[in-house]
């Protein structure tokens, strides 16, 4: 049997994605952070998933508040990935570093970016170490416009 890749896999690597911070609200906490693992999965009605690993601090607010932001970060917004992916909501509230605005029910996205996403949270599966989210796009809003930071190698492998 083939041996299972690891994340940092050549071929994997290929599989390219857009960086892009993921906002959470419920009630007064919020919360926020970075996802590479993130993709539109059908048209009729617009559906995207991402996949957040439990043990992040803006899991449980995902799982729980109902909606949840997507900002597509820019090009050149290298230090927000930095922001909202290496450090966790537990030691600090990342909205408070950065200029944000709310949609819908009050979840938090960037002000500056190239795209906004307010979704409704209608589904949850297991995937391995991660969960996959799945939204349905309720706004949809082109701020900055593209293109996209995309997700380079290893450059920003996940932590925390
Ligand atoms: C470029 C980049 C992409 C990331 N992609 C994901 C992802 O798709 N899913 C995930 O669960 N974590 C991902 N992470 C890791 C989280 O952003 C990171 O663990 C973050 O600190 C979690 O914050 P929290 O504890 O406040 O939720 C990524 C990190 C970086 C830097």
């Amino acid at each position: 049997m083939a041996p299972t890749p690891s994340p940092h896999d050549p071929a994997l690597q290929l599989l390219n994605s857009p960086v892009v911070i993921i906002g959470a609200a419920d009630g007064p906490r919020r919360g926020g952070l970075t996802a590479a693992w993130v993709c539109r999965v059908s048209a009729a009605p617009p559906l995207l998933v991402v996949s957040v690993s439990p043990l992040r601090h803006t899991h449980g607010l995902l799982r729980d508040g109902g909606e949840f932001t997507v900002s597509v970060l820019r090009e050149g917004q290298v230090e927000v990935a930095r922001l909202f992916g290496l450090q966790s909501g537990r030691d600090l509230d990342k909205w408070e570093c950065t200029p944000a605005v709310r949609l819908g029910t009050g979840v938090p996205a960037l002000q500056d970016c190239a795209a906004r996403l307010l979704c409704r949270l209608v589904g949850r599966h297991p995937a391995g170490d991660h969960e996959l989210l799945v939204g349905e796009v309720l706004v949809s809003e082109v701020v900055g416009g593209g293109p996209a930071l995309p997700m380079r190698g290893t450059d920003y492998a996940p932590r925390g």
